[in-house]
């Protein structure tokens, strides 16, 4: 903790301070926290009386709940959402985000399913950049508005070689991208070597040579992590770089160790970024795209699949703060001693990314520019394993969604009942940076949030109230509408009533059963089914002609 006088000292600056970078009409800075895997019912706002264990089985225990004191802040200060849908899947659900476009533009059908494409010098490329489909995404914009752009977390975008062209000036990457290799720095990974007698492939923990059954090609994103910074400030002289490993400082390289947070860097870095920008003032655009909520591989206990220890926390009530413990971490080949940490459990992932939020509020109040910050909260698809099928209801594609922005006079408060879509991010962010104006004649699917967050609008309309799906094998849609849902086993449901666990839903069996409205709804979202149905003969990225 930092010492008391001088803390309150620069407090006082920042607040003075804060008052001219939070003048009227200065563009707002925008923070999007994306999680990874995490369905609204792991977050306590939404009130679902269950949740996930950490066998994935669903549970009223509060030995699973998490504490989330900054989201149920958020929740009633805010607007949080209980229609919002993605993809149940990460990549189109990414592309979605940053795209503002279904699947049907960005040619990103699914994690093992892209738009192949021909480029500039006739090179035939099996995953089009999304950057290519959809040159407008929410970095281009950013950049163009005059923002300072940051994206930290994982990059996943197949493309770590053309960051730029994502419109983003600065990132670090936790773990670093598939496409690169892995940090020099870090044994904490499994690899594939080679095949056992049954001609599977080996998996090794390269930490203790074993071979690990069940595991997946892992580099870790928490403990010794594998982080990439994207065009740091400048480090080491030899060191410098568009793609450089961390830590690359002496001060950096002295603090690295095994009880070295992933994301906790990934928060430096991103701190000194939001700072770099106030002090230029700058408004920033940050694009935080969290890995915490994905299971990986726990190098401290040796077990495959599992929600990772994190930093143990502590929220003080009286204070309304947070205080981390130091994780210290010593032992080696996988036998570990740890302290500051705790055993951790999708509870504690979650109960992680509420510290990440506080942590957000907590610098932009230090730096005097709170009055002025957007904050969003969502995630990429449901959470692992709830359901076992993804295509079931809406158990893939649902998400959570939370807008705070205090000081910048938000209509609205508390638990919307409104549809909204990922692809919405892109044209209210567009809104909130006041450049939508670039978007004319530009195609989207998206509908700003804007009118009805900030606005006088009752409703958020949306033309389709819609999801778009496609499988590896084959392909499903799923479409939610006010009244009925399809999902992707073709099942629809009576979703006119809200359940509690936002599941429970009637299967509709007798259309003539139904009133009037759903029927009208049905045909009406028949016909967006079949408009967006184009993923057999629009599967590949074709240019459009000058
Ligand atoms: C921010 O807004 C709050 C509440 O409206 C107000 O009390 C405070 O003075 C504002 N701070 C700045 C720095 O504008
Ligand atoms: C693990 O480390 C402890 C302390 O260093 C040591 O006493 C113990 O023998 C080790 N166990 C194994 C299985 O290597
Ligand atoms: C969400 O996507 C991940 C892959 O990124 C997958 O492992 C997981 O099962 C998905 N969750 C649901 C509910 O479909
Ligand atoms: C859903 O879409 C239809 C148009 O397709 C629109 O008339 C309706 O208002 C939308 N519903 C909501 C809740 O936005």
């Amino acid at each position: 903790m930092k010492g008391g006088l001088g803390w309150f000292m620069v407090l006082c600056w920042a607040v003075l301070s804060g008052v001219e970078s939070a003048a009227a009409g200065s563009k707002p800075n925008i923070i999007i926290l994306i999680g990874d895997d995490l369905s609204p019912r792991e977050f306590p706002p939404y009130d679902t009386g269950v949740w996930s264990s950490t066998d994935e089985e669903t549970t009223d225990s509060p030995k699973y709940r998490a504490r989330t004191p900054m989201m149920d802040k958020m929740a009633k200060e805010g607007v949080f959402f209980d229609r919002y849908w993605s993809t149940p899947i990460c990549a189109s659900s990414r592309g979605m985000m940053m795209t503002g476009r279904y699947a049907t533009i960005t040619k990103w059908w699914h994690n093992f399913d892209y738009g192949s494409w021909v480029d500039e010098n006739g090179e035939i490329g099996d995953i089009v950049p999304l950057w290519i489909t959809s040159p407008l995404g929410i970095g281009q914009l950013a950049t163009a508005a005059g923002y300072g752009t940051f994206w930290g977390g994982r990059a996943g975008m197949k493309d770590v070689d053309n960051l730029e062209k994502f419109g983003f000036g600065q990132g670090v990457f936790v773990p670093a991208p598939q496409e690169v290799p892995p940090s020099p720095l870090s044994d904490f990974q499994v690899v594939g070597r080679g095949r056992d007698e049954n001609g599977n492939k080996k998996l090794i923990n390269l930490d203790t040579g074993k071979v690990e059954p069940g595991a997946r090609a892992h580099r870790s994103y928490t403990w010794l992590p594998h982080v990439l910074l994207f065009n740091p400030p400048k480090g080491d002289e030899e060191q410098d770089g568009r793609l450089v490993y961390y830590p690359n400082t002496e001060e950096t390289r002295e603090a690295y160790n095994m009880g070295t947070f992933g994301p906790d860097v990934d928060m430096d870095v991103t701190k000194a970024f939001m700072e770099t920008c106030t002090e230029d003032d700058k408004p920033f655009f940050l694009y935080a795209t969290s890995r915490i909520g994905h299971k990986a591989f726990d190098f401290l206990n040796g077990k495959v699949d599992t929600w990772p220890p994190t930093p143990k926390l502590w929220w003080n009530p009286k204070t309304q703060r947070y205080v981390k413990q130091e994780s210290v971490i010593t032992g080696e080949a996988g036998n570990y001693t740890t302290s500051g940490t705790n055993k951790g459990g999708i509870r504690r992932h979650v109960e992680y990314l509420d510290y990440t939020l506080w942590q957000f509020e907590e610098k932009c109040k230090e730096l005097g520019i709170l009055n002025n910050t957007v904050i969003i909260f969502a995630t990429d698809n449901g959470t692992k394993g709830y359901g076992k099928a993804v295509e079931r209801k809406q158990r893939g594609p649902h998400v959570p969604l939370f807008v705070y922005a205090p000081g910048l006079g938000m209509t609205k408060k508390g638990r919307s009942h409104e549809l909204a879509s990922s692809v919405d991010l892109l044209p209210t962010v567009a809104d909130l940076m006041g450049v939508s104006d670039l978007l004319d004649g530009y195609e989207i699917h998206g509908e700003s949030l804007y009118p009805y967050l900030f606005g006088d609008a009752e409703k958020h309309t949306r033309t389709y109230n819609f999801s778009y799906m496609t499988r590896f094998a084959g392909h499903f849609q799923l479409i939610r509408g006010s009244y009925v849902m399809k999902d992707g086993a073709n099942r629809w449901y009576d979703v006119r009533e809200e359940k509690r666990d936002m599941d429970d839903y009637p299967r509709i069996f007798d259309w003539q059963a139904l009133p009037q409205e759903s029927r009208d709804e049905l045909k009406r979202l028949r016909a967006v089914l079949d408009e967006f149905d184009v993923y057999d003969t629009e599967h590949d990225y074709v240019p459009s002609l000058p």
